[in-house]
């Protein structure tokens, strides 16, 4: 039976990953996967997560499950850094947070959540956005639409006509939006953009759910959090993807949270229970570690302090590497306007590189960017930004 398996692509992110392993080219560069880099070109493993470890090496008791719904601390913590400490949804009892698999099972069991209880229903995303959003969405049976986001002429943001899309979106519908650092963009809402899509979630009756896997890296920790308190304050049910992969550096422990607000505290309860009986089915329990050591952090006033200046300098380090990559690019004498990637925000920059392009750069110079033109400035250091910069104005 298995012969009738047919082979399938590799993924558009982590299969670039792959291909960049096998490159020989010592000066091989990767700027696809989202995975922060210092400018020594490694992943470090954050001071404060080192010394929570070492603590939990000595200290942990026991291997045995944790709840279904995860670490209860950890799910506490994660609501407060996430909707800030005195939110009153929290102290209206009316949200419900369950520790999840990395980010990404969060969107998958809100998938599964909605599709097991209400029916299946459409899902908006932007125009773009992670690639992964709509397979995940596909795979779990939903309808897909999509509103426009990116510009391609000015490289901002496509505010009238993602408008004028929202205002046609029917009651019931889900919209996905990104909290911050937009994925692959770059291009954030301000604030009264926020507040205007609340209005229209709130007088359409639209579903958000909100992607928040770069909180701390655009503006700052509590800054990047605005847009969702907004929402959530504004309209009465609202679902929040957290991950803890770049924030914390905790990629491979694989830590998210899916954060629920409902109307009331019953219905919490009862979109809780449900909330468990998926991830049951799915992983039957979240690992420990990654929670541990997060909840560990957020707790304790000195790691906390020095968690937020450890994510401050990756926020500051990106910054940099921006403003670099444009003044570089016009010293070589480039006369297309670069100007808009000092302007984006996060890890990612829409360079605006075309397919031809990034295909170029990476069979020529084995410089490996998404096909979309997304490059991964987090990736890029003081040594590898020549080289870079070089073939850009080669492949121009
Ligand atoms: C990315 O967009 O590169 C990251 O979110 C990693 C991933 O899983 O795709």
């Amino acid at each position: 039976m298995l012969e009738k398996f047919i082979m399938a692509p590799p993924d558009p992110i982590l299969g670039l990953t792959e291909a960049f392993l096998k490159d020989s080219n010592p000066n091989k560069i990767n700027l696809g996967v989202g995975v922060y880099k210092d400018n020594l070109n490694k992943t470090p493993i954050f001071n404060t997560v080192k010394k929570v470890e070492k603590f939990l090496l000595e200290k942990e008791q026991t291997k045995s499950y944790l709840p279904i719904s995860g670490s209860p601390e950890f799910c506490e913590n994660v609501q407060w850094l996430v909707l800030g400490k005195n939110n009153c949804a929290i102290s209206e009892k009316r949200v419900a947070t369950v520790q999840t698999v990395g980010g990404t099972s969060a969107l998958r069991i809100f998938a599964d959540l909605i599709k097991a209880n209400i029916g299946t229903k459409k899902i908006w995303l932007s125009d773009p956005t992670w690639e992964n959003h709509a397979k995940i969405f596909q795979t779990a049976g939903f309808e897909m639409g999509t509103y426009p986001y990116y510009n391609p002429e000015n490289h901002g943001l496509a505010w009238d006509k993602m408008l004028a899309t929202l205002e046609t979106i029917p009651e019931g519908d889900i919209l996905l939006l990104h909290g911050c650092c937009h994925n692959p963009t770059g291009i954030d809402l301000n604030k009264e953009q926020w507040l205007t899509v609340a209005d229209i979630l709130k007088t359409r009756g639209i579903l958000p759910l909100i992607d928040f896997a770069y909180q701390g890296l655009g503006d700052g920790l509590e800054e990047d959090a605005q847009g969702i308190r907004t929402i959530v304050e504004k309209v009465p049910e609202v679902f929040i993807c957290s991950s803890f992969s770049k924030n914390f550096g905790l990629y491979n422990e694989r830590c998210g949270a899916l954060i629920s607000v409902c109307a009331d505290s019953e219905t919490c309860q009862k979109v809780l229970s449900q909330m468990k009986v998926t991830i049951r089915t799915n992983y039957s329990n979240p690992p420990a570690h990654g929670a541990h050591i997060v909840h560990t952090i957020l707790t304790n006033e000195d790691l906390r302090k020095e968690w937020e200046q450890e994510v401050k300098e990756m926020c500051s380090r990106i910054k940099t590497m921006r403003k670099l990559f444009v003044e570089k690019l016009k010293e070589k004498g480039v006369t297309q306007d670069f100007s808009f990637i000092e302007e984006q925000k996060g890890m990612f920059s829409f360079s605006g590189l075309t397919k031809e392009q990034v295909l170029r750069l990476r069979e020529e110079f084995s410089i490996y960017i998404v096909n979309s033109g997304r490059i991964n400035v987090a990736g890029i250091t003081t040594d590898n930004i020549d080289r870079l910069v070089e073939a850009i104005t080669q492949v121009l």
